[in-house]
C-alpha cells in the first residue's frame, strides 16, 4: 500500500512518521517544492527505521510527481500555517492556488487515489479539490474533524482525570474557531455521558479551549501544531488502507444530509477502503441543527472567495 504526502512540513512529516511507526503503510513518498527538503526529512525518518523497528519505505522528492504514480492515498498537506493572530481563512488566497495544483498533479498520476485534504482554510480548500478534481465524491476527505474530536476529548479527559482512551466524543461542522460543533451530549466516560459527571460550567469551558484547541497551540508554538493533526492523518489513512469501517468526523461533500448542500462540511461517516462509504445520521436536537446551519452558512461564505479569487 503506497501513500504519498504532498508537503514535507510540520504536518507532512509527522503523518509520514505516525505512518510508519504504526505500519500502516508499505510506502511512504513525501513531495515538497523546496529543493531536498522532502529528501532530508525522508533520510532522518528512515534512520529511525532500525530504531523504531518499522519496514516502511520512506523516500523523498522536489516535486517529482511521478514518484507519488500509483498511489493509493495522497495527503495533501502543502501550503502556508496559520501565524499567529493569523485565522485559517486568510490563509485561502495562497493555499487555493497551492491545493488545486497538487490536486491536479497527484491525480495525473494516480488517478484512483483517495484524497484527504489537511491545508487550510480545510472545509474550503476540500470543496476546491472537489469541485477542480471532478472526481467521485466519496474519494475526498477534509481531514478536521478528528483532530478536533482529539482536542475534545483530551480536554474532557483532564477535566475528568480520566484516561484519554476511556473518553469518546464527537466534533461536527466547520473546522474553524467559531464554526466547530462539539456534541458536548453525545460525549460519554465509557458510555455513561460526561454530564453525569462534570458541572455544566466545566463541559462549556471544555467546549470552548477544543474550538481555539488550534489557535491556543499556535499562540504558544509561533506556527500551527503537527503532532496531534500527524496523527489524525495517520489514523484516517489506517482506517482507509485497512478498510475498517471506522466512523470518523471528516468534511464531506454533503448533498441533503444535516440540511446542507453544495458544501463540504464535518460530519460523522464511515471510513473504509472506498473512502469515505456513508453519512452517520446522528439525529441533531434543534440546537445543534441550528449551530450546524450557522456553521455552513460562514464555510459556505468562505467558499464563495474562491469564485472572487478565481481559485
Ligand atoms: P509547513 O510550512 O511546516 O509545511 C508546508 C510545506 O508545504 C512546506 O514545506 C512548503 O515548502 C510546502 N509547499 C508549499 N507549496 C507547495 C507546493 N506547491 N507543492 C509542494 N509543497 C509545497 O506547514 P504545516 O504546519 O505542515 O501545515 C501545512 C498546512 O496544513 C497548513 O495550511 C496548515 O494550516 C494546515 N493544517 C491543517 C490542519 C487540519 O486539521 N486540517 C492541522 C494543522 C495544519
Ligand atoms: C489546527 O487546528 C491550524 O488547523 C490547524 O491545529
Amino acid at each position: 500500500m503506497k501513500v504519498s504526502v504532498v508537503g514535507a512540513g510540520n504536518v507532512g512529516a509527522s503523518c509520514a512518521e505516525y505512518i510508519a511507526l504504526n505500519r500502516i503503510a508499505s510506502e511512504v513518498v513525501i513531495l515538497d517544492i523546496k529543493e531536498n527538503f522532502a529528501e532530508g526529512k525522508a533520510l532522518d525518518l528512515m534512520q529511525t527505521a532500525t530504531l523504531n523497528k518499522f519496514n516502511t519505505k520512506i523516500s523523498g522528492s522536489t516535486n517529482d510527481y511521478a514518484k507519488t504514480a500509483n498511489s493509493d492515498v495522497v495527503v495533501i498537506t502543502s501550503g502556508i500555517p496559520r501565524k499567529p493572530g493569523m485565522t485559517r481563512e486568510e490563509l485561502i488566497g495562497i493555499n487555493a492556488g497551492i491545493v488545486k495544483g497538487v490536486t491536479s498533479n497527484v491525480l495525473k498520476h494516480s488517478p484512483n487515489a483517495i484524497i484527504i485534504v489537511v491545508s487550510n482554510p480545510m472545509d474550503t480548500m476540500t470543496y476546491l479539490a472537489l469541485k477542480d478534481s471532478k472526481i467521485p465524491k466519496n474519494r475526498i476527505i477534509g481531514m478536521g474533524g478528528i483532530l478536533d474530536s482529539s482536542r475534545f476529548k483530551c480536554y474532557l479527559s483532564m477535566a475528568l482525570n480520566a484516561p484519554a482512551s476511556d473518553i469518546s466524543g464527537t466534533v461536527i461542522g466547520g473546522h474553524g474557531d467559531t464554526t466547530m460543533i462539539p456534541l458536548t451530549r453525545l460525549a460519554t466516560w465509557n458510555g455513561v455521558p460526561v454530564s453525569n459527571f462534570l458541572a455544566e460550567d466545566v463541559l462549556k469551558k471544555v467546549a470552548a479551549d477544543t474550538m481555539v484547541g488550534g489557535a491556543t497551540l499556535t499562540g504558544m508554538l509561533g506556527t500551527s501544531a503537527w503532532y496531534a493533526p500527524g496523527a489524525s492523518v495517520a489514523a484516517l489513512v489506517d482506517s482507509i488502507l485497512n478498510d475498517q469501517k471506522k466512523i470518523h468526523p471528516c468534511c464531506v461533500a454533503l448533498d441533503g444530509e444535516y440540511g446542507q448542500k453544495d458544501i463540504c462540511l464535518g460530519v460523522p461517516v464511515i471510513i473504509g477502503k472506498n473512502g469515505w462509504e456513508k453519512i452517520v445520521d446522528y439525529k441533531l436536537t434543534t440546537d445543534e441543527q441550528a449551530a450546524f446551519n450557522k456553521s455552513a452558512e460562514a464555510v459556505r461564505n468562505m467558499n464563495n472567495v474562491l469564485a472572487e479569487i478565481k481559485a
